[in-house]
């Protein structure tokens, strides 16, 4: 057996948990459709990854406008709670632990995805390089149109009505989608957000719509069963950020008074530069866990709970190939390969047909 710190128990919030191997949210666009339901192949996807210590969503849309890729679930309708449902169902049958990520892309989507084909929503008037991945295939991203300031606090309050819903379908817990570049990163981040009001320009009106947005989540659920994911550094979809340290230090300082269960730090996305960024001062000047991201292995994992660098580790691309991620890397058993053609849509092939070891120790 490898790894004593890494499979060492820890309480995280309201849950006792028997490792530090988190999964990570993975977007895979395989809900059912129309209406972006998970389905029964989510939840056996879900059911074989219930040995991580937390399974953490894929990213999951609070409203109709909030979605930006083809294919993902929401959690704003009837019919969608009772497709998590039997998401939730499956890993607590199996013996795990499941939040649901909120999520909203604001500017990161495309006309076809929105209701009535409007224009995505951002802070500022301005748009993302790149494409977005629709029905119709790969569309260039639109300039987006700028949120009035009454249109905030409803969307504060889908935030909240979506934290309901999850209650009601069965979660452990939520964590607030604030990193990658979607809606709440926007308003962080002044190469998005140029606003004039009360939600832009200094600091402190930056981060006023997470606050918010934290607020009434954490009414809904108490701060334990509640996490946060950011990504100070990220230029994923486009996104600049003229003083990260300051932002986010002043960030993690402001959400302490709602003592959240952890802050999730995306410390390098996909296979990214690692940028020059005092994560340690994040860690210290948060009052919960640290769930650390990006780029890890069993080894670096390890030894970043030990030296005190985080308390959990949140693996992503691994857990794609690798249902059985934790007993491999408990074994220092080989890892699957992803097959990068299958990560978005499809069937079951690429999503749950990745075997485990017993199931690669077994004849077919
Ligand atoms: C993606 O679909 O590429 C994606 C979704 C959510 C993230 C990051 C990437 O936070």
């Amino acid at each position: 057996m490898k790894f004593n710190t890494l499979f060492s128990e820890a309480t995280l919030g309201r849950l006792h948990l028997p490792h530090r191997v988190v999964m990570a949210p993975l977007t895979r666009s395989r809900s059912t459709q129309p209406g972006d339901i998970p389905n029964a192949m989510n939840a056996n996807y879900y059911g074989q990854r219930a040995s991580a210590a937390l399974i953490i969503t894929e990213a999951t849309q609070i409203s109709a406008q909030g979605k930006g890729y083809a294919f993902t679930p929401g959690i704003h309708s009837s019919e969608q709670i009772e497709g998590w449902k039997k998401v939730t169902d499956r890993v607590h049958g199996q013996g795990g632990r499941i939040f649901l990520q909120l999520w909203h892309v604001g500017r990161i989507s495309h006309s076809v995805l929105q209701p009535d084909n409007a224009l995505p929503v951002a802070p500022s008037a301005i748009a993302a390089e790149g494409q977005a991945f629709t029905e119709q295939g790969m569309l260039d991203f639109e300039t987006p149109r700028a949120l009035a300031l009454e249109e905030l606090a409803p969307i504060v309050e889908q935030y909240r009505q979506a934290a309901k819903n999850a209650k009601q379908a069965g979660f452990d817990g939520v964590e607030i989608h604030a990193a990658n570049g979607y809606l709440l990163d926007q308003f962080l981040k002044d190469g998005t957000n140029q606003r004039t009001d009360n939600y832009g320009g200094s600091v402190d009106n930056r981060v006023r719509l997470v606050l918010e947005v934290t607020q009434a989540v954490t009414e809904v659920w108490g701060g334990d069963s509640v996490g946060i994911r950011i990504s100070p550094t990220g230029t994923f979809n486009s996104m600049t950020e003229s003083a990260p340290q300051t932002v986010f230090n002043h960030l993690v300082e402001q959400l302490n008074p709602f003592n959240l269960a952890y802050l999730h730090v995306v410390e390098q996305f996909g296979d990214g530069p690692v940028e020059d960024f005092d994560f340690a001062a994040l860690r210290t000047l948060f009052n919960g866990a640290y769930i650390a991201n990006g780029g890890y292995t069993g080894e670096t994992a390890d030894s970043s709970i030990q030296n005190k660098s985080s308390d959990f580790v949140a693996f992503g691309m691994p857990y794609i190939a690798n249902p059985d991620l934790p007993e491999r890397l408990q074994q220092g058993a080989d890892l699957n390969e992803v097959d990068p053609n299958t990560l978005y849509g499809g069937d079951e092939k690429g999503y749950t047909d990745y075997p485990s070891l017993l199931q690669a120790l077994e004849p077919a």
